[in-house]
């Protein structure tokens, strides 16, 4: 059975820069508080015409052409979004579209900030079956449309952005040795947005009481969070034979400076070993970790031969890991 890899990567965030300072003029926050209590400085908003499927075709479209490939030679695309341009068809159909993939099928999955790990976990199985042979995958958010911007409670958090990758099989020891994907839907109300489904259908009352928002209860979200991706990284690498010495990089899920501290410190992990550009860009949910990755392949950070430990958590709950030989 072939093992799949990660042949390319590519990424692409708007222009638009939102910072703290702007934040401060919109609701009681600071600057301060925002830092000290996520580490985020700034994040990227979509323009108003810009919708899921429209950043995911920039980040692919690097991505293809890195592989040296064409959009033709695509046969699967797998969408991982929480901001999808409709309630259908997927915005897997809108990128397959743009890409003119007319070889591919491509289908979304919802499992919010973990999702672009859950294509990824896909996308290696169906390459190990022989099922498809060159698979796109994308985390694609346009988070800045579905937040409240009068609640200083998640307004603060959120951003968007795009990032890609293709798969394709190989035969040699590196690529994707596992992936790990878990989801817990007794704990669904910690993150999620009431309204617009068939549950409270869109309506005069479900956008007066902003329903169409996320909701979260953050504090709660974090100690889960904490707790669960510890277990999560140390299992990873134990099934793997893997001790975290042998670790060359972590590329969490930017949800939070601490979070990830506390990820990298049960790992015993220095910092420099761990990926954090949540400054920049916030948290783009299942977009943050293809960002991440395709950051630390352009800037030379990753080398042939590393292994690299990917982690992700969120609404569902949801939470998932890879590991990879680069
Ligand atoms: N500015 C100033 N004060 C604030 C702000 C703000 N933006 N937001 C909340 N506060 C206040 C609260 O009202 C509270 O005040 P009180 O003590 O007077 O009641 C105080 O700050 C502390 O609030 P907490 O919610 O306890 O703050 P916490 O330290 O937990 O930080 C945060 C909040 C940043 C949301 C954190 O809990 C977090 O990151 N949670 C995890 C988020 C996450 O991982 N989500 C999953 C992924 S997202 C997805 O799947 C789409």
């Amino acid at each position: 059975m072939p093992r799949s890899r990660i042949i390319s990567t590519g990424s692409y965030l708007p222009e638009r820069v939102l910072s703290n300072s702007e934040i401060e003029e919109m609701v009681d926050t600071s600057d301060e508080w925002i830092t000290e209590r996520t580490g985020i400085k700034e994040r990227r908003i979509a323009d108003d015409g810009q919708a899921a499927s429209d950043l995911a075709f920039e980040a692919s479209k690097i991505a293809i052409e890195k592989a040296g490939l064409k959009a033709t030679d695509i046969d699967l695309i797998i969408v991982a979004t929480v901001t999808g341009d409709m309630v259908f068809p997927s915005t897997a159909c809108f990128l397959q579209n743009k890409l003119g993939a007319v070889n591919s099928v491509g289908f979304d999955i919802n499992a919010a900030c973990s999702g672009f790990l859950y294509a990824l976990h896909i996308a290696d199985s169906f390459i190990k079956t022989g099922m498809h042979k060159y698979i796109l995958i994308v985390g694609t958010e346009v988070l800045s449309k579905i937040t409240d911007w009068d609640d200083r409670t998640t307004c603060v958090i959120f951003g968007d952005g795009a990032g890609a990758a293709v798969l394709g099989p190989t035969d040699d020891d590196r690529g994707i040795l596992s992936t790990h994907i878990n989801s817990d839907g007794r704990m669904w109300e910690l993150l999620y947005i009431p309204g617009g489904g068939s549950r409270n259908p869109a309506s005069e009352d479900t956008v007066k009481n902003k329903m169409h928002f996320i909701k979260m209860k953050g504090n709660e979200t974090f100690k889960v969070a904490v707790r669960t991706l510890e277990d999560l990284v140390v299992k990873t690498l134990e099934e793997n034979n893997l001790d975290p010495s042998q670790l060359s990089l972590l590329i969490p899920h930017q949800a939070n400076l601490r979070i990830i501290q506390a990820t990298a410190e049960r790992l015993g992990l220095p910092m420099d070993k761990v990926i954090v550009n949540l400054d920049k860009y916030g948290n783009t949910s299942a977009a943050s970790i293809p960002i991440a990755l395709d950051e630390s392949v352009v800037s030379g950070k990753v080398k042939a031969g590393d292994y690299i430990l990917l982690e992700a958590f969120g609404g569902g709950l949801t939470w998932a890991s890879a590991l990879i030989k680069w």
